[in-house]
């Protein structure tokens, strides 16, 4: 297994969003870095990207005194070739599309091309580092590193285990997060040793869509406008933008295919409901499209919130969160809540459910039993742990 201080060249597979952060911060950490996507023109947008965001963060004063851009981007190579810009790689992040058969194809060919130390990094959000690493010659090789969106502002990167991920190799992914910076402060690198989906922070956000989901089609069937489930959201503040909105603005897709993936892993409880399903098939995949729940056509739409339908009660969200996290404890994947709320602040900027949960565990159950009543979504039933409160005394 390669020492840690021999670590030199990383590879970054998938220019999008993350993997441009995850690029950006391995170089600033000093690393030598190769960008592989499908196409040219992918690459050059996104290295020129880099550029500029190395521009802004010495303009925070947040690059080493001396270190020159130029400098920084010497260690920058751009590659469509991905067997051959794995030859040298010590260790590879793979931020493709959230599509199973192609992070499999990849971490594969990566093994297979690669020195025999090298480690392969899923940014997966969904899936089991286990199956990714499934048919490789290597799944001892094989983490999950979770960041968030934008990584090189969300201080958090969550590493976790696959069934055959060695400890070693976990130790090293767990480093290596440390040594990538980030402009908002020291980055918080999570090891999570017991494999779960999700990791710690997309089991926490994914639950409440089934709710979610469900509310979607309640109002469809009773014709409520869209606009009067997002004004019941705005009501309490919890959430920044009301469900309807958030899910145009990152991707009516994007929910619908975690629902999918979800489904699979955990319960069919998770299946996508019909406005999800029909938006999707009509292909009214919200902002990017220019149409989801709302039309976009002429940019951010205008959502009057004066009328409520009082429907959504965005406390739930809230409940169901505090529920998975306490899930989290029973499943032994975590020891202590306070990790939960610490991923969750420095990964999503949002304060994570244990601290309301101390005061509100009995009433929010009880809104979660009630739930599970009326819409028969068992897997929303609260855990053992959050109906006693026992999560109570589990902090560290
Ligand atoms: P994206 O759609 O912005 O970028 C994916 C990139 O992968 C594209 O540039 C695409 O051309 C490239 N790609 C596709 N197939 C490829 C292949 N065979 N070889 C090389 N490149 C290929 O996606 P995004 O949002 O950056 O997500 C990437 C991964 O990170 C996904 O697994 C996602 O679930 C995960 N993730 C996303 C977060 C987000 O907020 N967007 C947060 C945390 C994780």
């Amino acid at each position: 297994m390669v020492d840690i201080s021999k670590i030199k060249n990383i590879t970054v597979i998938g220019a999008g969003v993350m993997g441009y952060g995850i690029a950006q911060v391995a170089l600033m950490a000093g690393f030598n870095v190769t960008l592989v996507d499908v196409k040219e023109n992918i690459l050059d947008n996104v290295l020129a990207k880099i550029e500029e965001g190395l521009k802004k963060a010495q303009i925070k004063g947040k690059l080493d005194e001396g270190v020159s851009i130029s400098n920084i981007m010497s260690r920058c190579r751009k590659s469509i070739d991905l067997s051959s810009a794995v030859k040298e790689s010590d260790f590879v992040f793979e931020a493709v599309v959230e599509k199973l058969d192609i992070k499999k194809q990849i971490c594969n060919l990566v093994l297979e091309n690669s020195p025999p130390h090298c480690i392969f990094a899923s940014n997966t959000s969904t899936f089991r580092i286990t199956d990714i690493a499934a048919d490789s010659n290597r799944p001892e090789n094989v983490i999950g590193m979770h960041f968030f969106l934008p990584v090189v502002l969300q201080c958090c990167v969550e590493v976790m285990k696959g069934e055959k991920t060695s400890d070693r190799v976990l130790d090293i992914g767990v480093e290596i997060g440390e040594r990538l910076p980030c402009l908002k402060g020291k980055r918080l690198s999570v090891r999570i040793e017991k494999e779960s989906p999700g990791f710690i922070a997309n089991r926490l956000l994914m639950p409440p869509i089934i709710y979610l989901s469900w509310i979607f089609d309640i109002a469809f069937e009773k014709g409520i406008p869209w606009e009067q489930i997002d004004a019941d959201a705005e009501a309490r503040k919890l959430i920044p933008m009301g469900p309807c909105e958030l899910t145009d603005y990152l991707g009516v897709d994007t929910s619908y295919n975690v629902l999918k993936s979800y489904e699979k892993i955990f319960s069919t409880d998770f299946a996508p409901g019909k406005v999800l399903t029909n938006l999707v098939s009509e292909g009214n995949l919200g902002r990017k499209t220019g149409r989801g729940f709302y039309d976009w056509t002429a940019g951010k739409p205008e959502i009057h919130l004066d009328k409520k339908a009082g429907i959504l009660n965005p406390e739930m969200t809230m409940a169901i969160m505090l529920n998975e996290g306490c899930k989290l404890l029973e499943e032994n994947i975590v020891s202590g809540y306070k990790i939960i709320d610490d991923v969750m602040l420095t990964g999503t900027s949002m304060p994570g459910p244990f601290g309301p949960g101390k005061r509100n565990y009995v009433k929010w159950s009880k809104m979660l039993d009630e739930f599970v009543e009326i819409s028969d979504k068992t897997y929303l039933k609260p855990c053992a742990l959050m109906r006693s409160g026992g999560f109570i005394n589990m902090r560290k």
